[in-house]
């Protein structure tokens, strides 16, 4: 028993010994990687996802599907370099104005200028993130002040969001 513990403690020594002779070139190659990574990042941070955060303080948002959810092509790439794919397209402003019709004109009436929430079109912004795509995507899937809750938990899906969030720029005059 004594013995085994000994030759446990002589090995464990050993490694110690070893670690700290290879630490100073271990430190440089982790230090390079580092640098290394950094640069990639600065160069292309299309690379890196994009951190979502709720509105209201800041807490990384659980993105996970809700039931029955597919997360899609269109999401997958806003969730890479928060580039909404459906900007502009036909397709998803027609699917995006339903949504909408659905969900938000009560509050933000149907041209979107705003009633009970606020104008969603007048480039004028209430939270500090809603002037970018991904800033309004936290805010729809999670929700922020008072009336405004989320709608994830209402069953909209993270590729209707980005509808919705296309059929809003296009009411922008
Ligand atoms: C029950 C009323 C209500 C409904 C329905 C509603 N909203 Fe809102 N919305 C609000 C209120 C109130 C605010 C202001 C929240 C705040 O002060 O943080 C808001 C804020 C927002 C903002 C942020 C605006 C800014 O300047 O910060 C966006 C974007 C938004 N809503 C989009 C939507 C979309 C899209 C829908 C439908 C999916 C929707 N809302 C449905 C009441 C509503």
């Amino acid at each position: 028993m004594g013995g085994r513990a000994f030759r446990l403690r002589r090995a464990e020594v050993s490694i110690k010994h070893a670690m700290s002779a290879m630490l100073p070139k271990t430190r440089t190659k982790a230090l390079l990687t580092a640098l290394t990574l950094a640069a990639a990042a600065a160069a292309a941070p299309a690379l890196a996802d994009v951190e979502f955060r709720h509105a209201l303080d800041d807490s990384a948002l659980d993105l996970s599907p809700i039931k029955g959810e597919e997360i899609t092509d269109a999401v997958k790439s806003f969730r890479k370099d928060g580039v909404n794919p459906y900007n502009g397209n036909a397709e998803a402003l027609a699917a995006g104005k339903t949504i909408y019709e659905d969900n938000c004109q009560a509050c933000h009436l149907d041209d979107g200028r705003g009633g009970m929430g606020p104008s969603l079109i007048d480039n004028v912004f209430v939270n500090a993130r809603a002037n970018t795509d991904v800033g309004m995507f936290e805010i729809i899937h999670s929700g922020a002040s008072g009336a405004m809750r989320s709608f994830s938990q209402r069953g909209v899906t993270q590729d209707q969001i980005l509808k919705v969030i296309a059929y809003i720029h296009s009411l922008k005059k």
